[in-house]
């Protein structure tokens, strides 16, 4: 067996943590990490580094050429690392924990994360740099574009469509066949039974826009 490869975690947040367990317990037929360091600032994250006994590093701009990232942020700060990784040739880390169900005709895309107990049931297409929390359940002939971020518990029913850069957070089910469009927010809880907007942020049961301040 070959040796795992070397893998830094940036993160925002004590999200890392859950990112270590989703690295300890991967699905078998992906390659193997050894986390080399924590990338990021904050008591957490510094608290995580010492437990690993890896560095805790301010940025990417360490790392050998050639190490494995795995990013567990929000978009801005995704685009501000990939930037910089693009720079020293460094790669971006697929993640999938070995509790999920990947259906036929599944793709995920480069840089994802996949969380414990994600299901993924069958012609899904998951984007580049997608974050599907624990529990999130992705039905049949769903797509969603790069960077979506799916918090834990969320429902998306088939068909749904979801576009760059949003977030569909905690428990929220989106019912079958509505495009949430890009850049949009559906609040943690809702139910979303008609198209989404690009930019627009819904919450409630079922959910309606909230106007802007
Ligand atoms: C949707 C969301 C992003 C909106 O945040 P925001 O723009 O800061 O909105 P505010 O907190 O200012 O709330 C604005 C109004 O919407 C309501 N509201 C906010 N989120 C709501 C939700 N999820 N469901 C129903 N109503 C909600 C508020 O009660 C408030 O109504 P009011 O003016 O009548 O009091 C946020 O509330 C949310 O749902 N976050 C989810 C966090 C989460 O699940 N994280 C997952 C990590 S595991």
């Amino acid at each position: 067996m070959s040796d795992p490869l070397p893998l830094a975690i940036v993160s925002g947040s004590g999200a890392a943590f859950e990112v270590v367990g989703i690295v300890e317990n991967l699905r078998p037929e992906g390659p193997r990490f050894a986390i080399s360091a924590i990338v990021g600032s904050g008591e957490l994250l510094a608290d995580l580094a010492g437990r690993l006994s890896v560095p805790l590093l301010a940025d990417v701009s360490s790392l050998p050429p050639g190490t494995h990232v795995a990013i567990s942020a929000g978009h801005a700060l995704q685009v501000q690392v990939l930037a910089a990784m693009a720079r020293q040739s460094l790669l971006s880390a697929t993640l999938i924990h070995a509790d999920t169900t990947l259906g036929p005709w599944v793709t995920i895309g480069q840089g994802s994360v996949l969380a414990p107990g994600v299901r993924v049931t069958g012609n899904v297409l998951v984007g580049n740099h997608c974050q599907l929390h624990t529990g999130a359940i992705v039905s049949h002939d769903g797509v969603l574009a790069d960077f979506v971020t799916l918090s834990p518990s969320v429902t998306l029913c088939g068909g749904v469509t979801v576009g760059a850069r949003s977030t569909v957070f905690a428990g929220a089910t989106v019912m079958p066949g509505v495009t949430i469009g890009a850049d949009a927010v559906v609040g943690a809880g809702a139910l979303v039974n008609r198209d989404v907007a690009d930019g627009a942020t819904v919450v409630g049961v079922p959910a309606r826009p909230l106007p802007r301040g």
